[in-house]
């Protein structure tokens, strides 16, 4: 048998759309083993009811592309996987699935794959690297897609001192939704304006200038079109802020936001529980470290 650990990720951080991402410590772990024929899915925790238990399995599709890479084909499959990340709430669920089904597949078949191919083709299931880059190395990465399919990638420092506040809303938002209110076109004070912000929350997070970190988080690709698919996003930003939040966004396309916050505020928490609860939204919040690590063979 073998088992593989794989975190959760918050992709874009505000400007960095499509290649800037973090790693978070909630995790899914994911276990396979080979059997006489067939294929079972079993999947155990959160949100089980949403993720298929057949041949349209994300993890199980992840395999078969790693198996035509090595030609490998097994007699038969058990994927086992307990859940904790959230399924389409922004944290990466997809990539989790991706980055287990090709750690475990190319584990099962002799390690063939080397890291950058593992990427490579990761990448090209998810289509952008931003969230499966961190949930295979961990930290906050940066990412840029080459000519090629070659992706390319910087681990960028984050602070110690610094926390994220997840706020998990009831309602799932699917990628594709999210990503079809997006303009086609962009306007070029809008890139000047993502292209500095982008820069600026490397420059401000590696230099521990956190005071930047609220310009750091501006956007203008894609925030300010999903806001119309996140009820009271507008109004938890300034309450975030108002609580002493050095910088919040949307994490990856919705619906989770996160705040970035001191580890010695105490009092975020509680107020932002207050505001939500008097606005009726049944919102999940939970700090949540970053996860230095990424995916990981346990077993
Ligand atoms: N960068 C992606 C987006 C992340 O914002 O649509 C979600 O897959």
């Amino acid at each position: 048998m073998i088992k593989v650990r794989v975190p959760a990720t918050s992709a874009n951080m505000g400007p960095g759309f499509d290649c800037m991402g973090i790693a978070l410590e909630i995790f899914n772990t994911v276990e396979v083993q080979i059997i006489p024929q067939g294929l079972i899915i079993e999947n155990h925790g959160r949100d089980t009811d949403l993720i298929s238990a057949d041949q349209n399995n994300l993890i199980y599709r992840t395999m078969e592309t790693v198996f035509e890479q090595v030609g490998y084909c097994p007699t038969g499959l058990k994927i086992t996987s307990y859940n904790e990340i959230p399924v389409a709430r922004g944290l990466g669920s997809s990539a989790a699935s991706v980055a287990a089904g090709l750690m475990l597949a190319n584990a099962l078949t002799g390690e063939k794959l080397g890291q950058d191919k593992i990427i490579e083709l990761g990448t090209g299931i998810e289509g952008h690297p931003d969230n499966i880059v961190p949930a295979l190395i961990g930290g906050m990465t940066l990412s840029y897609a080459q000519d090629t399919a070659e992706i390319g990638y910087i681990k960028v420092d984050f602070p110690e001192k610094l926390r994220m506040l997840m706020m998990v809303p009831d309602f799932m938002l699917p990628t594709a939704k999210a990503r079809g209110v997006l303009p086609q076109q962009v306007e070029l004070g809008n890139a000047v304006f993502n292209v500095s912000r982008a820069a600026l929350m490397v420059a401000a997070l590696t230099a521990g200038k956190l005071e930047h970190l609220k310009y750091a988080v501006q956007d203008k690709l894609h925030q300010p079109y999903r806001e119309e698919l996140i009820p009271g996003m507008k109004e938890i930003f300034t309450q975030a802020y108002d609580a002493g939040a050095r910088g919040v966004f949307l994490s990856g396309a919705g619906s989770t936001l996160i705040a970035m916050v001191d580890s010695d505020n105490y009092s975020f928490l509680p107020k932002l529980r207050t505001f939500l609860e008097q606005r009726s939204l049944n919102w999940e919040l939970r700090f949540v470290g970053v996860s230095r690590q990424g995916a990981a063979r346990i077993a």
